[in-house]
């Protein structure tokens, strides 16, 4: 198993950068890359960057395909607080990739269309690009603890530590959806190259947990050490809870 390359970085800023050069990298490379792209706030940063190397013409990620990480169950699409609706005004439309280019998760869950879903992505080899965030609880998208490196893109009941994390985009706790769907581990697992970015003091003790720890279901980010290609950058906050002077 290759070791994670991980590195870290003095504050978010230089942590958004170098995630966008890593990014920007792999889109130079594949123009017509298949790229997993996550929400939440801490990937915010790095998909400005790539916006505005787009809008200066060093950037063209009009070709690839973006497939959805995660969804809540039972959120239209047109709602401001879906996940979809988060990616698009966050990554989609800034970098100019045309909403046809869009692969959603399947959002009801049905296990014949997470099923289907799956062996689609499969069969097309897989994703070039995954970008991740890490939950405080270990979960990446939406795989919460206990879940290993077979889990499959499936509809999941969210944790409560999650469901807290997510609160204030809902107006509190007790309005935050009790399920989603999630691309699973395993198809992450076929990403040519994964690249998780972690910030702030909230994620540190995880993070290690994750890209140093032993592979356990109870850290589900720590199955990404299995990948052919993980990419781990972090900001020095997260990793040993320093912040720069
Ligand atoms: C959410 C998302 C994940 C994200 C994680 C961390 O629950 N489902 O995809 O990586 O939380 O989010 P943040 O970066 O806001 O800490």
């Amino acid at each position: 198993m290759p070791e994670p390359a991980i590195t870290v970085l003095d504050g978010y800023l230089a942590l958004s950068r170098a995630a966008a050069d890593v990014a920007a990298g792999i889109l130079a490379a594949i123009p017509r890359a298949r790229v997993v792209v996550a929400t939440g706030r801490t990937p915010m940063g790095l998909y400005r960057e790539l916006a505005a190397r787009a809008s200066r013409g060093v950037l063209d990620a009009s070709g690839i395909t973006v497939y959805q990480l995660d969804e809540y169950v039972g959120i239209p699409t047109d709602d401001w607080r879906s996940l979809l609706g988060w990616a698009v005004r966050s990554f989609v439309e800034p970098l100019g990739i045309p909403l046809g280019s869009v692969i959603p998760v399947p959002a009801d869950g049905d296990p014949a269309a997470c099923a289907a879903y799956d062996r689609e992505v499969e069969r097309s080899g897989g994703y070039d690009l995954a970008i991740l965030g890490i939950g405080t609880n270990g979960h990446v998208g939406f795989n919460e603890p206990p879940s290993d490196a077979s889990a499959p893109t499936r509809r999941v009941a969210l944790s409560s530590a999650s469901r807290r994390s997510n609160a204030a985009y809902w107006g509190g706790t007790p309005h935050v959806p009790r399920e989603a769907v999630t691309i699973g581990i395993a198809g992450l697992l076929r990403s040519r190259t994964i690249l998780l970015v972690a910030s702030g003091k909230s994620k540190r003790g995880i993070v290690r947990r994750a890209v140093l720890g032993p592979v356990t279901p109870e850290v589900p980010a720590s199955c990404l050490q299995a990948a052919p290609d993980l990419r781990v950058l972090v900001d020095r906050a997260a990793w040993d809870g320093s912040v720069p002077t």
